[in-house]
């Protein structure tokens, strides 16, 4: 990619944004944006580890966009070569297709969508077969269980396919697992969120199997799949599952003072 691109990131002050800010400044690009609905600026104590990261201040611009308001979402985006979207919300629907949209009239190059296996599992169809880029979640059986997360992922990254199809919009995206790792910014997300559960037992957790991966893995991931011109589709990003009684053990042999989830 040439030094002069300019790059927005989605969703940046979030647990996988942060990184992929994070990644790309290290890697030395040129300058890039990101943005938040609320108060984005350096002074604000929810986004302040961004403007800490090494480079932010000659390379990271902050913007403030609510992505359910079109209008400002293509504020945000004009001028921008590439888009990472990143955000995580429940009608992920509404804010990919402005973001999308945005996308289109700005004329960017290539937008990374971060999906979720969510997209991809909830498919009993599909039956023994290993599951794979071609698998996707079935959204009569999500809105029939009222499985919503996995319900708004999937329609999110159908209608960014679909909206691919339509304009030739450059397209590409990333279906992880449970995210875990290190924390770069203050306010404990979600998936992360599991693993208190582990420590508090407010989930059924002996031998149950988890996907889980690595936050660096998945920004190594989005960059790869920025990076590579001849990248395309979706792309599932996992590693092996692992027994949820068996990441505990690991837990306490790390961390043997705290306790541990025994149901
Ligand atoms: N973490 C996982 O295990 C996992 C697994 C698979 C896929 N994913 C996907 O990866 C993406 C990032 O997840 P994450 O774990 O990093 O989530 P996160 O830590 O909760 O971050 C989400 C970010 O989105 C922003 N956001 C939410 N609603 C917005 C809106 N209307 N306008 C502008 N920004 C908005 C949030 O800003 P505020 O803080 O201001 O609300 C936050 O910066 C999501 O698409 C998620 O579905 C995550």
């Amino acid at each position: 990619m040439a030094m002069t691109m300019t790059v927005r990131v989605t969703g940046a002050g979030g647990f996988v944004g942060s990184w992929l800010v994070e990644r790309l400044l290290a890697a030395g690009r040129d300058r890039m944006c990101d943005d938040d609905r609320f108060d984005l600026c350096a002074s604000d104590a929810k986004n302040a580890h961004l403007a800490a990261l090494d480079g932010a201040g000659e390379r990271l611009r902050l913007f403030r966009a609510d992505l359910l308001d079109y209008d400002s979402v293509a504020k945000a985006v004009a001028g921008c070569d590439d888009i990472f979207h990143v955000e995580l919300l429940a009608p992920a629907v509404t804010g990919t297709k402005n973001v999308l949209k945005a996308c289109s009239q700005a004329q960017v190059k290539r937008i990374v969508v971060v999906s979720s296996l969510s997209a991809v599992m909830v498919n009993p169809e599909w039956g023994d077969k290993a599951m794979d880029e071609g698998c996707w979640s079935d959204v009569d059986l999500c809105r029939t269980t009222e499985n919503w997360y996995c319900l708004s992922k999937t329609l999110a990254e159908l209608e960014a396919f679909a909206h691919a199809k339509r304009t030739g919009l450059d397209v590409v995206t990333l279906c992880p697992s449970l995210v875990i790792g290190p924390l770069l910014q203050s306010i404990v997300n979600a998936s992360s969120a599991v693993l208190v559960d582990f420590l508090t037992g407010d989930r059924l957790v002996k031998m149950k199997l988890r996907n889980f991966v690595d936050v660096r893995d998945v920004t190594d991931a989005l960059l790869l799949m920025y990076e590579t011109p001849e990248a395309s589709g979706r792309f599932v990003c996992n590693s092996h599952p692992r027994r949820v009684s068996d990441v505990i053990k690991l837990l306490k042999s790390w961390y043997p003072a705290y306790k541990y989830a025994t149901k």
